[in-house]
């Protein structure tokens, strides 16, 4: 059975795309690429669905223009994998999900594909809380890389470069709303509008608790390390890599041959707009909450293409080791 698959938004992230297409195969054709930029198929996306009738959608434009394609791609019959973060709002989440009854929305939270999900619970039995620490380094030219970019309510380090991060540890903690959140957001950058350093907590009035500190300015790299903590044990998950307990597995199922194998038939989807909802109710939270604290320039290394933080990683690791916000630590006082 061959599946036709469209892309819309090629220019960017979709070039990933195109290749897992690619990688499967007789199982799907591409019939069509859009992107506002020429040098594709369409540069109008209604056309595109009206003249070339996909069964499946790929939509990997900017996050804020999602939900009007995504309508439009659901409303010519197709079904959907809809890049992470799907909608910035749960008002549009929910006008999402109305207009997908009926069809299948992948969200492409890729890491919830990873094996090393189902082998927790035999490690570390029903999970208590998570904490994750992930230090990279983003030169000035990732700020500058698309309009979108840097700006306040659509960008930051923790609803964009680590949205897996955030999505994989309300996966392993099953952390919903209602929930108390406290955030610690900074900025390097005075042109950049949004978080590049920051800490989350979430805590759910069963006790169960979720923490991240991440930064974009570390010149050592930590990749995004979880530590599992359950009723049985810990384990350790790197989610980029699918590490566990230092031990990194094969075996990561693809988001479009899931989405394949769900039409044809009816396999779970791994990552079902529903299952992200609590995500887009966080990423709202942090994306209204204010402008981050602009750091002390005096406080940073400066190098060619930006600037570090002097020790972010061993901070990051610090902050979720103990869980505890870097306000909280005096690590930028
Ligand atoms: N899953 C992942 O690991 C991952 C990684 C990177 C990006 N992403 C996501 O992929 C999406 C795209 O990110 P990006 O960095 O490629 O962004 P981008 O700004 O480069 O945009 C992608 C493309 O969409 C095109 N575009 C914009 N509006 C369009 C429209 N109305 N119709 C057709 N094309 C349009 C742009 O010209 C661009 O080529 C975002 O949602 C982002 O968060 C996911």
């Amino acid at each position: 059975m061959t599946t036709t698959v469209a892309l819309i938004g090629a220019a960017g992230h979709g070039a990933w795309h195109l290749r897992a297409i690619d990688a499967l195969g007789e199982r799907v054709r591409l019939v069509a690429t859009c992107d506002v930029q020429p040098g594709y198929d369409y540069t109008d996306h209604r056309r595109m669905l009206a003249e070339r009738k996909p069964e499946v959608v790929v939509v990997c434009t900017p996050p804020h223009t999602h939900l009007p394609i995504a309508l439009d791609a659901l409303d010519a019959g197709a079904d959907l994998l809809l890049e992470k973060p799907p909608v910035l709002s749960l008002a549009d989440h929910r006008t999402l999900a109305e207009a997908s009854r009926g069809r299948a929305v992948q969200v492409g939270f890729q890491a919830l594909g990873s094996p090393t999900l189902p082998m927790l619970p035999d490690r570390v039995g029903a999970v208590t809380s998570a904490a994750v620490a992930g230090a990279w380094w983003r030169p000035d030219a990732y700020w500058t890389r698309s309009p979108w970019a840097g700006r306040r309510g659509r960008d930051g380090a923790l609803v964009n470069a680590f949205a897996h991060a955030l999505m994989q540890a309300l996966a392993i903690t099953g952390i919903s709303p209602p929930w108390t959140l406290s955030l610690d957001r900074y900025r390097t950058r005075p042109a950049v509008e949004v978080e590049d350093t920051a800490t989350v907590r979430l805590r759910v009035p069963d006790g169960r608790e979720l923490f991240v500190a991440v930064t974009l300015c570390s010149g050592e790299f930590v990749p995004g390390d979880i530590t599992v903590t359950g009723t049985a044990g810990t384990a350790e998950v790197g989610y980029t890599e699918d590490r566990l307990d230092g031990e990194v597995l094969p075996g990561r199922i693809g988001l479009l041959e899931n989405l394949l194998d769900h039409r044809e038939h009816d396999a779970p989807l791994l990552v079902p707009l529903e299952r992200t909802e609590p995500f887009t109710v966080l990423a709202e939270a942090i994306l209204t909450a204010g402008e981050p604290a602009l750091l002390d320039p005096a406080r940073l290394k400066p190098r060619e293409d930006g600037a570090e933080i002097p020790g972010a990683a061993a901070l990051v690791r610090r902050a979720a080791a103990e869980r505890a916000h870097f306000r909280e630590i005096g690590a930028f006082q």
